[in-house]
């Protein structure tokens, strides 16, 4: 038998194993060649063994080379039936901005076409523009809510977009009407919270008496009916330590229609955004004397889900290409 012929003419894997059965099975060539020895005269028996046993070491070697060539050039394959230019061009259509930046964008078109002035600060803020300024002292229990990454001299990942309210305010006079979009940071990640997240904020200033929370209540009313369609929208009384007062913002569920369901706990409201009048002590903070405002801020990853009826919130960081296609 020409085993070293038949070897070379190998070209695949299952050819190879199929060879491999033919020689070392049990009822292989080596078997049956084996079995001839008690044929032999024993005189011949030794060389015989000897001969039949350095036979089938060289094949077993020469299939062992052999299976790692195929097994190479099988892998060599792969990879390249599997490359990726990713300097192409997309052939199968164009990007799209992520859902986060499309609600964004529609919600600072509001209120730019309401005559607010578009304004951004650092992400790496002072507890000055963050906490102090805003009516939130050290060792303030509402801090503790907005807990953050902190740097070395009190800087820090800013918490909220407020500190561009006072930003604002330190350089500008009043009358004025800003819209501050923008990333904020805090130490929280769960199914409803990542630690960056991204808000919008309002502030609106101007002299005494002359802002009240009738008007708070009318742009917002007037906003969230234009981004989310017909909701009803109430006002809920609470707590920030920079306005007073403080009020919570709910719509109608636009799962259920005010039903109930599981989104809403089943109340029919669903919580998306905070405002109120501006606290006197801002003012004082930023040296600012008869005046009046309000200000309000708002999560933009909860409206882009409430919009567009995305359910988990994680899944608009982690590049999924099913959820992203959908809004080219
Ligand atoms: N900064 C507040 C927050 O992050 C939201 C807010 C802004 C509330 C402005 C009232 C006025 O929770």
């Amino acid at each position: 038998m020409d085993i070293n012929g038949k070897i070379s003419q190998i070209s695949t894997l299952a050819d190879l194993d199929a060879l491999k059965s033919e020689l070392f099975g049990k009822k292989g060539y080596f078997a049956e060649e084996f079995a001839k020895m008690k044929t032999i005269p024993p005189a011949e028996k030794k060389d015989f063994a000897a001969n039949l046993n350095k036979q089938k070491g060289e094949a077993s070697a020469l299939l062992d080379s052999k299976r790692m060539v195929l097994e190479s050039e099988a892998l060599k394959a792969e990879i390249e039936a599997e490359n990726i230019d990713v300097s192409l061009f997309s052939t199968t259509g164009e990007g799209s901005l992520h859902p986060v930046n499309l609600a964004m964008e529609a919600i600072v078109d509001y209120f730019y076409g309401m005559n607010f002035e578009l304004k951004t600060g650092p992400l790496v803020e002072d507890d000055f523009h963050n906490f102090e300024a805003l009516n939130l002292p050290k060792h303030h229990p509402a801090r503790e809510m907005q807990d953050t990454f902190y740097f070395k001299d009190e800087t820090l990942l800013r918490t909220h977009t407020s500190p561009v309210q006072i930003r604002t305010m330190v350089k500008e006079k009043p009358p004025l009407k800003i819209i501050a979009p923008g990333a904020v940071f805090r130490r929280d990640y769960d199914l409803t919270h990542t630690p960056m997240f991204h808000q919008v904020e309002g502030l609106a200033v101007d002299g005494e008496n002359k802002i009240s929370f009738a008007n708070l209540k009318f742009i917002l009313e007037d906003f969230l009916t234009y981004f989310f369609g017909d909701v009803d929208v109430r006002f809920r009384p609470s707590f920030f330590p920079f306005t007073e007062p403080s009020s919570e913002v709910d719509i109608s569920c636009v799962f259920c229609k005010g039903k109930g369901c599981r989104v809403c706990s089943h109340t029919g409201w669903l919580e998306v955004l905070g405002c109120g009048i501006v606290d006197p002590n801002v003012f004082k903070a930023v040296g600012y004397e008869n005046v009046s405002g309000y200000a309000f801020g708002l999560g933009v990853e909860r409206f882009a889900m409430l919009k567009y009826r995305i359910s988990d919130l994680r899944s608009l960081f982690e590049g999924d290409l099913d959820l992203l296609e959908q809004f080219r």
